[in-house]
């Protein structure tokens, strides 16, 4: 056999195993940008959320295959956790993907789901294809939080919206009220895992119930447009509708979102030789607890007290009022700690945090603040329940000059992650401030 015809061997071998492994393609029809054609102000906004990006997201990648953003295996992630299992993490992150693939009997690995592009993530499609969102539970109060059994397709793909004289030259519509519902975004805003990792739905459902907010998640998340739009931009023969939502989705990755979310109240107190800061941190926008999702949010309320010449009062109160580890400890190699390293300085964590089991190479002891799928025991929740106020009491030593210029700083910021993970995962720490209170004594 001459040299060329090997390799025309070797090269017809690899266009079989192309054939005999196709990958996944999405249907073109179901493409967001099919969809934005016509629908252009609506794809633009959709395409900005986090929702849009969601297929995207390196960090959903990385925590699900257990690698950083250097591509290197970190172990620290789902993968790593289950040895490789594919679990039911792609479920919400490429939705249409996970219910074709359930329907013939396969599961999906979501880090080849994204890699790949197998889907286009929460999609147009997706959200006005669902049929019926049913959110169960069980005898123990357990929620069945598969993607499966909780959402039930239009079996033609007819286009549920809200109006029910809509007419399109793309896409049958059909009206349907379940497009208001809370229901619809609770299928995916709600993690049953051990525990009830992401509990969004269940939050605003109790806070709905007891009079705390009476909104619905697209009252809050879709803005209402206060003028009549066309449903389609591209398509000017169809009336101008009041009524419309935009669909932003403005959450925690929203700064104005973000402000309207707590309310702080800062009042510092001469007491003797001691210098009393009191705070009451509310819950008077979200309609569920904040943070408000997964189990490596937290919000941290973080309190200075300097003398006139700016040097920080010592902090005589109890270890209460001390910030966890979590807040940030350094570098684990040299112990350098950067200007968010936080842990031990006087504050509160507003965080759910759970526990792994013993981990026998760390001498059995359990890894704090892991995500839902490692949770074995829950450490500690002060996640802020809507129109709960949590009060704090933090305690300095005044300088011996008095308590003139003292100044007192308070403020409420939103970190994506706990800063030691961000950290051992190369993440840059998302860190945004939601409230701020300053006294001058
Ligand atoms: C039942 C639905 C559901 C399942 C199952 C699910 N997620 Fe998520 N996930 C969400 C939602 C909703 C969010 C958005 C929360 C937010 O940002 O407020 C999210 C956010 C995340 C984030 C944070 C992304 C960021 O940018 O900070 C990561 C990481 C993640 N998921 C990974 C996983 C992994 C790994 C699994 C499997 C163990 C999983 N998810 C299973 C619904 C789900
Ligand atoms: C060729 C243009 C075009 C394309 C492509 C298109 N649409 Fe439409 N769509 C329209 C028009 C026109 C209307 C109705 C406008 C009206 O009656 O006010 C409409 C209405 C809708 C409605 C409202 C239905 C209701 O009953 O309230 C939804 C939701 C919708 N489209 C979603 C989609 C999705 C999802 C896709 C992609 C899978 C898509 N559209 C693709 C033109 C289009
Ligand atoms: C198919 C599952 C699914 C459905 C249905 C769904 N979401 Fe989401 N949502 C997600 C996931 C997953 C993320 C996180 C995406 C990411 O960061 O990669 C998310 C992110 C968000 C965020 C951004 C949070 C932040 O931290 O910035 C908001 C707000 C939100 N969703 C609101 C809604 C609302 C309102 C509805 C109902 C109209 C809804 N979602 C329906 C899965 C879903
Ligand atoms: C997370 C789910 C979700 C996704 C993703 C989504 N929508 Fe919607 N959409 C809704 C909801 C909920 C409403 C109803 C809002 C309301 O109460 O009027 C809606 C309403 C609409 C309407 C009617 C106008 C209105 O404001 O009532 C159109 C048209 C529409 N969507 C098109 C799209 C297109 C196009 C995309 C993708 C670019 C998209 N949607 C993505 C949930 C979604
Ligand atoms: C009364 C208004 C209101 C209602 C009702 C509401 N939200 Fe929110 N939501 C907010 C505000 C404000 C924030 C920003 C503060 C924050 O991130 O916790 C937020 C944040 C979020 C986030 C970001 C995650 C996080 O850390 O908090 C998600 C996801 C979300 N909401 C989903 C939902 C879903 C799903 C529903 C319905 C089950 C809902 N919201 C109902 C106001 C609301």
């Amino acid at each position: 056999m001459s040299e060329k015809t090997a390799l025309f061997l070797l090269a017809a071998l690899f266009v079989g195993a192309l054939h005999a492994a196709p990958t996944i393609q999405p249907d073109p029809k179901k493409d967001p940008k099919y969809c934005g054609a016509c629908h252009q102000r609506i794809y633009k906004e959709w395409a900005s959320s986090r929702m849009g990006k969601g297929i995207h997201n390196p960090i959903v990648y990385q925590f699900y295959t257990g690698t950083n953003p250097e591509g290197q295996q970190d172990g620290l992630g789902f993968q790593p956790f289950t040895h490789g299992e594919k679990g039911d993490c792609a479920d919400c992150h490429v939705p249409e993907l996970v219910l074709d693939e359930h329907a013939k009997g396969h599961e999906v690995d979501l880090g080849v789901a994204m890699k790949q592009r197998q889907d286009y993530g929460i999609s147009c499609n997706f959200c006005h294809t669902i049929a019926h969102a049913e959110i169960r539970r069980d005898a123990d109060g357990r929620y069945d939080t598969r993607l499966f059994d909780s959402v039930k397709r239009d079996p033609q793909g007819v286009i549920h919206g809200p109006f029910a004289d809509a007419q399109s030259p793309a896409h049958p519509t059909v009206a349907d009220p379940n497009l208001r519902k809370a229901e619809l975004c609770g299928v995916c805003h709600l993690n049953q895992e051990r525990f009830l990792s992401i509990s969004t739905y269940d939050d605003w459902k109790k806070a709905y119930a007891e009079g705390k907010t009476d909104k619905t998640c697209q009252q809050c998340h879709m803005p209402l447009i206060d003028k009549p739009v066309l449903l389609a931009d591209a398509v000017t023969d169809r009336p101008k509708r009041n009524g419309t939502r935009a669909h932003t989705f403005g959450g925690a990755h929203d700064p104005a979102m973000l402000r309207k979310a707590l309310r702080l109240d800062m009042t510092p107190r001469v007491d003797g030789e001691r210098l009393v800061v009191e705070t009451t941190v509310e819950n008077i926008g979200a309609g569920h607890k904040v943070p408000g999702s997964g189990p490596i949010r937290n919000v941290i309320l973080k309190i200075d007290a300097f003398d006139a010449d700016g040097k920080p009062l010592p902090y005589v109160g109890g270890k209460q009022g001390l910030l966890p580890p979590l807040a940030g400890t350094g570098n684990p190699k040299n112990g350098r700690r950067d200007a968010n390293d936080w842990a031990g300085m006087p504050g509160k964590m507003y965080a759910k945090v759970y526990e792994s089991k013993p981990i026998p190479k760390m001498g059995n002891r359990r890894m704090v603040g892991v995500g839902g799928f490692a949770a074995d025991r829950l450490a500690f929740d002060t996640t802020l329940k809507p129109r709960e106020p949590d009060s704090a009491r933090f305690v300095f030593k005044l300088p011996a000059s008095g308590a003139t210029g003292v100044t007192v700083k308070a403020r409420l910021v939103y970190r994506d992650a706990f800063k030691p993970l961000s950290d051992r995962k190369h993440w840059k720490l998302a860190q945004r401030e939601m409230a701020s209170v300053v006294k001058k004594l």
